[in-house]
């Protein structure tokens, strides 16, 4: 069989396997889904490119990547956010050189074609004598096909038929809302982000993200046994896994007494939570919020969160909430690169944002206490999914954790959010959620696209309108 059949035949497995909790390993390593993945995942899906505090002032630019291609996201004279594809229009090259800064114009390096903040060509050396009166107008930089903000989080998309951002996040939204809108004055990053590279693919960052509350047991067992986490381990489990919509998944952990003692917000500071309010969201977002230990979640494909309780050091003192947001940077099936932020609300205090940084960076960065624990298993994961024996064993891997009638994880039907809702973490719904909308972009069309609700809200949403 041609290296395509073989894909193709992998697809049709996942699309099969992810309801049942059945996806072969092979995933995790072929090359040929990879380049798919590359065009019908990263080309299409509204990926994650910068905090909007990142590039506060006319002229910010940073530089992002869409799937493994460079694009300027930058900050023009009206205050728009432009996405503009680091290529210069004369010979292709590599226009802006530089991982962030301010400028007014961007002027490549060979033969000197300068633009400005929109992408427009606005000069160019001796253009009179060598292009005589050619317009500028259309050789300025080429744009993502989309650019839209949601919460502060500025996402592009190649996609021209693709729907607009809200209707992307679909259930997610409310969720977003939940951890970004807690009070009026919004969330910055702290810092620029911290990157890193692991050989691994990038669908074991995200399906982790998507809420892999299992691992935390026996990979992260430390935390508990220096006391580094405030929530007993059994507890800890205890909390809802939802599937916002499809592909979009997330997890918190929270106790099912609401009076439960904290931590609260999950762990963010008192006198910050005293700031929380329902200006931006409903009674019933806060009160989920105040009730939350840990939130941990995906959005599709590759922009994940978490929020939780640490201390700088992974010590037993009092902890302090940390918010990291990250991209899975896809570079080939086998490597994947690590864009780590930590954030914080803008209304936390100098000190306050200090510490919480140091947590981050002492916990969940490229050289924390938790982190490294992660890396080492993906690197197998990428690994076995390129090799002769997971494709000539057609080696499935089990996601069945939590499916009708397994395990002690059941349905809850009394939940203020959108989504499929499960009690208890024992659950991996979250993850074949993932890859059942994974497969479903990965087999559509040019200008088609699955459904962003599932059927129950679909219909759901058809009777409420009627
Ligand atoms: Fe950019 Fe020639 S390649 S000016
Ligand atoms: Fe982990």
């Amino acid at each position: 069989t041609s290296h395509t059949d073989s894909s193709a035949k992998l697809l049709d497995a996942v699309t099969e396997g992810a309801e049942k909790g059945v996806i072969p390993a092979s995933i995790f390593g072929d090359p040929d889904l990879y380049r798919q993945e590359l065009r019908n995942v990263f080309g299409r899906c509204w990926v994650f490119l910068a905090h909007e505090s990142e590039i506060p002032a006319k002229g910010d630019y940073v530089l992002r990547k869409i799937g493994e291609d460079n694009f300027i996201v930058v900050r023009d004279d009206e205050g728009e956010i432009n996405v503009l594809f680091d290529a210069c229009r004369h010979r292709g090259v590599q226009v802006c050189r530089s991982d962030s800064g301010n400028t007014s114009h961007f002027r490549c390096p060979y033969h000197g074609w300068t633009y400005n903040t929109k992408g427009n060509l606005v000069g160019a050396p001796l253009w009179r004598n060598a292009f005589g009166g050619m317009s500028k107008e259309n050789n300025g930089l080429a744009s993502a096909a989309k650019v839209a903000s949601y919460q502060g989080l500025v996402f592009g998309t190649l996609d021209q038929s693709a729907p607009p951002l809200k209707e992307y996040l679909g259930g997610m939204a409310w969720y977003l809302d939940l951890v970004f809108g807690l009070n009026e004055h919004g969330v910055e990053v702290l810092g620029p982000p911290q990157r890193f590279v692991i050989d691994a693919n990038w669908k074991s960052g995200a399906e982790n993200f998507s809420g892999d509350d299992y691992h935390l047991g026996t990979l992260h067992r430390s935390v508990w046994e220096i006391g580094a986490f405030p929530v007993p381990f059994h507890e800890n489990m205890m909390g809802y896994h939802i599937q916002a919509s499809p592909g979009h998944s997330l997890s918190f952990s929270m106790a099912q007494d609401a009076n439960e003692p904290g931590p609260n917000y999950f762990g963010f500071p008192d006198e910050l939570a005293q700031s929380f309010n329902t200006t931006n969201i409903s009674a019933d977002q806060l009160e989920v919020a105040r009730r939350s230990r840990v939130f941990v979640g995906n959005v599709f494909p590759n922009f994940s969160m978490l929020a939780l309780p640490m201390t700088e050091d992974g010590s037993n003192h009092p902890p302090v909430g940390i918010l990291t947001l990250r991209t899975w940077q896809p570079h080939g099936p086998g490597q994947v690169e690590v864009w780590n932020w930590f954030a914080g609300y803008k209304n936390l205090t100098p000190e306050q944002k200090d510490r919480a940084y140091r947590a981050g960076l002492g916990t969940f960065s490229m050289g924390g206490a938790f982190e490294v624990d992660d890396t080492e298993p993906w690197i197998t994961v990428s690994r076995n999914g390129a090799s002769t024996a997971a494709e000539l064993l057609d080696f499935q891997l089990n996601y069945e954790m939590g499916k009708p009638g397994v395990g002690i994880s059941k349905p809850v039907k009394e939940w203020p959010g959108p989504g499929r809702v499960q009690w208890t973490r024992y659950e991996e719904g979250v993850q074949r959620n993932m890859y059942g909308f994974y497969a479903e972009m990965m087999r559509s069309a040019p200008g088609q696209w699955p459904s962003l609700v599932f059927p129950e809200d679909a219909a759901a949403d058809k009777e409420h309108r009627a």
